[in-house]
């Protein structure tokens, strides 16, 4: 059976990229296989792991993912089956909807849809949660549609949070929740079990 393709999006670190690659490549469904990296940002960390651990990426410049043709090339030229977003930080534009319909996912380090929204991105998220004495975080799954973060959720996980965490300390305790459960929920949502 042919191997259902996945090109990971991610703009920074991309230690979620990281652990859905190891995950497939070793402990996930064997007919899902991590085989493109895409990145907007030249300098990203997430492109030395990809090299490292031997998966293509490209980058493309925010302002190139208007480019339909462009992006869609790339897309099928790695015959892409499916995107997973990892800490991506571009719209995903309709087109890109619409090529792919309920077969892109994304992780938002929130339990949506609090927390959501504009410029609700990685630590802004966690210095939010603290500021407003959130007694739990976590983190929220979902199909990206036109509606990008208000998509169906797909899965969500919770953490108790201390009085005394700081916002890193937030961040730790969900960055822990997206490497437990984000490769798993990608391998179910392929596979149909989702
Ligand atoms: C993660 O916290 C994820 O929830 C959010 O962006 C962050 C990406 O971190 N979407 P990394 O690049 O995978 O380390």
């Amino acid at each position: 059976m042919k191997k259902k393709r996945i090109a990971i999006f991610a703009s920074g670190n991309g230690s979620n990229a990281e652990n859905i690659i190891r995950y497939f490549r070793e402990a996930g469904s064997p007919d899902v296989e991590p085989a493109l990296v895409v990145c907007n940002k030249a300098d990203a960390y997430v492109l030395e792991r990809a090299a490292r651990l031997g998966v293509p990426s490209v980058v493309v410049p925010r302002k190139d993912f208007k480019n339909e043709e462009l992006v869609t090339k790339i897309l099928r030229d790695n015959e892409i089956d499916f995107i997973v977003l990892a800490g991506f930080l571009v719209m995903i534009p309709e087109y890109l909807v619409n090529l792919y319909p309920g077969k892109i996912v994304n992780i938002h380090p929130s339990l949506l849809p609090k927390y959501g929204g504009k410029g609700m991105y990685g630590s802004h998220v966690h210095e939010a949660v603290v500021a407003a004495g959130e007694k739990e975080s976590g983190i929220t799954i979902h199909v990206v549609d036109e509606h990008y973060a208000r998509g169906p959720i797909l899965f969500q996980a919770k953490v108790a949070l201390l009085p005394s965490d700081a916002p890193d300390d937030v961040a730790a305790k969900v960055h822990e929740l997206e490497y437990a459960h984000f490769p798993r929920v990608i391998g179910e949502v392929i596979e149909g079990k989702l």
